[in-house]
């Protein structure tokens, strides 16, 4: 039988295809765990309230006070891992039953807001935006723009319950992250 090119050449690429899809078949199990879990939401942020201490240690007056948010588990794609700290929020008790949470992250940056006992106020000292004592941002002080970020905080059976939300930087608007 004559040796025809064109089959041949048929016979090769028909191989190179067979083979080239059974190779796929056969790694593609092993490239799926190697890019797993791309694309996915692997960190997630606890939407379960935090113990964030015993109500009776916060008086009851104007005076905010800083406490750690740590979350006792979060969880990623591969890891479990226990007493992560979140951030920090400012909580204050105007009234035995009102109660109040701001976040200390600055929405503009995120770096930490402390307490300007000079000014009575908010200060965050990475660009100088500063908020009145209610958490409401001073026009023209720094770039942040938009008041400090409310937390929902509850007290049950005696301990300070707060949610903690993490919200876009930067923004006007106050969209969770
Ligand atoms: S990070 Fe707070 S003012 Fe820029």
């Amino acid at each position: 039988m004559a040796d025809d090119p064109d089959r041949r050449s048929f016979l090769k690429s028909a191989t190179c295809v067979v083979g080239g899809g059974i190779g796929l078949v056969a790694v593609a199990p092993a490239i799926r765990l190697v890019l797993d879990p791309t694309n996915q939401q692997t960190v997630t942020t606890p939407s379960d309230p935090i113990d964030v201490g015993a109500a009776e240690r916060l008086r009851v007056g104007p005076e905010w006070r800083k406490v750690d948010v740590i979350a006792p588990v979060v969880h990623d794609a591969w890891t479990t891992a226990r007493n992560v700290v979140l951030g920090a929020a400012w909580v204050r008790r105007s009234a035995d039953t009102k109660i109040e949470a701001l976040s200390a992250t600055c929405p503009h940056l995120g770096c930490a807001v402390g307490w300007d006992l000079q000014n009575a106020g908010f200060l965050c000292p990475c660009h100088n935006s500063r908020w009145t004592a209610n958490g409401q941002v001073v026009a023209n002080s720094g770039p942040a723009k938009r008041d400090l970020d409310p937390l929902p905080i509850e007290i049950k059976d005696g301990r300070l319950q707060l949610t903690w939300v993490r919200y876009k930087l930067d923004t006007g608007s106050r969209e969770p992250a």
